[in-house]
């Protein structure tokens, strides 16, 4: 297992749709084995293929957060919202293509969700709480969206800028 590059917005890659994948190969186990050494390295609970550069819809989570608790890696091929719950909550949502930016999003509180697992199995799952919010961040990011852009404007430049800077800084160093 590698732990890849993540992309730093703003990048063309973070604002493009992701494409299916369909039946899971060995290139995608080894891909979802990284994604997800490079998530628990940074640390973060969600990950987005195209946050490494590659453009398919794959997504992995582990939401598990207790001290002493089992992990729950979790790999997420081809991911559909099924369902969304009427009832909204707002979490302060980050994001590891944007460090250390936090902002409000609202979303629907509980949401099922169907994909297929790594071994070509369709699965589904009602997901709430930090699952919730999670799993709907991370198929945000496979259609080219991202936690900023529900943010007024304003708040998305200045948020924008911020990471500019942050890369130009990254790239002299
Ligand atoms: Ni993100």
């Amino acid at each position: 297992m590698t732990i890849r590059p993540i992309i730093i917005h703003p990048d063309p890659r973070l604002k493009t749709r992701a494409v299916e994948i369909g039946a899971p190969d060995d290139e995608i186990r080894a891909l979802a084995a990284d994604m997800l050494e490079t998530m628990y390295d940074a640390p973060g609970i969600g990950l987005a293929a195209p946050q490494v550069g590659v453009m398919k819809r794959l997504m992995v989570m582990d939401c598990i957060k207790e001290e002493g608790a089992e992990p729950r890696p979790m790999a997420l091929l081809d991911p559909v919202v099924e369902w969304s719950s009427d009832e909204l909550s707002t979490y302060e949502e980050g994001c590891l293509s944007i460090p250390e930016q936090y902002a409000d999003v609202e979303r629907p509180a509980e949401v099922e969700v169907s994909w297929t697992d790594l071994d070509g199995a369709r699965r589904h799952e009602r997901f709430g709480g930090l699952w919730a919010v999670c799993v709907q961040h991370e198929i945000d990011h496979l259609d080219g969206k991202l936690f900023i852009d529900y943010l007024k404007p304003m708040r998305r430049q200045m948020i924008t800028r911020k990471m500019q800077k942050l890369k130009r800084e990254k790239a002299r160093a």
